[in-house]
């Protein structure tokens, strides 16, 4: 159990699998409620939140809509009557050398990965503010610290999600309510698994290997490492830090 997070509601967006997936288990076995918002099918998660005890909903959400955005406020907010954590875990990753990346591309990662992250964590501030104790963690990527290929539009999105971060924190901090990022490293998930590896590497795996051999831990990111830094952050032991992004990737930035 995490301090403080006994009956606490989370929302979780992109928790239908991957990371988000692994934040949800983590979260109800720290003893928190939590909403899963996602495009896809969240019943997967759903099953991991209640086996943990706790409570579970899944909103189908696009997270780069705003009525979408809206309508899922709804839903949680009936059946749970408050949320205090937001993660905002929805995001995409399309492997795309600049050269043949259109403006619909760039705003499609943007609005997703930027504009969603303000939309949810917008819906959800007001509460917040009321109650006087809040927890937003926003995903960065060590892409943003590190010279990476073929992502200019995922890498500038992530660059807006840290500064957001940095921005929103002083707005909310007299009300209780710490922002904060975690940046993982190439993380094994269902998303990176399929996904076109970068210029000369022949398929994922070998990009896998190639990154780990970069970190100071040279094993490959699963899930699973960085559900720590999340449940830090939302807890009571993390009051008095905000505005931060923890680099959660093995030794690969340092900074
Ligand atoms: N896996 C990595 O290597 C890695 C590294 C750094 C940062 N990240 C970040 O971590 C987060 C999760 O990554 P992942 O690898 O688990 O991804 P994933 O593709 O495995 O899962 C992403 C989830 O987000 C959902 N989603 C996508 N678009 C959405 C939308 N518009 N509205 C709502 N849900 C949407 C998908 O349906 C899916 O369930 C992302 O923000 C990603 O940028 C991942």
């Amino acid at each position: 159990m995490g301090k403080g997070h006994k009956d606490k509601v989370a929302v979780i967006t992109g928790a239908a699998k991957g990371i988000g997936q692994a934040f949800a288990k983590r979260l109800a076995e720290d003893g928190v409620h939590v909403a899963i918002a996602d495009m896809a099918d969240g019943r997967e998660t759903v099953k991991l939140v209640e086996s943990a005890g706790r409570n579970a909903l899944a909103v189908i959400c696009d997270v780069s809509s705003e009525d979408s955005v809206a309508a899922m406020g709804r839903r949680v907010q009936e059946k749970f009557g408050r949320v205090d954590i937001v993660v905002n875990c929805a995001g995409i990753y399309p492997q795309q050398d600049f050269s043949a990346m259109t403006f619909a591309d760039w705003r499609r990662v943007l609005s997703i990965n930027l504009d969603g992250t303000f939309l949810v964590t917008a819906a959800f501030v007001p509460g917040m503010r009321a109650r006087k104790w809040g927890r937003v963690v926003n995903m960065a990527s060590s892409t943003f610290g590190s010279v990476t290929t073929g992502f200019a539009h995922y890498v500038a999105s992530k660059g807006g999600v840290i500064g957001f971060t940095r921005g929103l924190a002083g707005d909310v901090a007299a009300d209780g309510i710490t922002v904060n990022a975690i940046a993982p490293g190439l993380t094994r998930s269902p998303g990176t698994i399929v996904r076109k590896p970068r210029p000369g590497f022949a398929n994922m795996d070998e990009e896998f290997v190639a990154i780990a051999s970069l970190q100071a831990i040279k094993r490959p990111e699963v899930p699973d490492d960085l559900v720590g830094a999340l449940s830090f952050l939302t807890s009571d032991d993390a009051a008095f830090m905000t505005g931060q992004t923890l680099n959660v990737d093995g030794g690969r930035v340092r900074s």
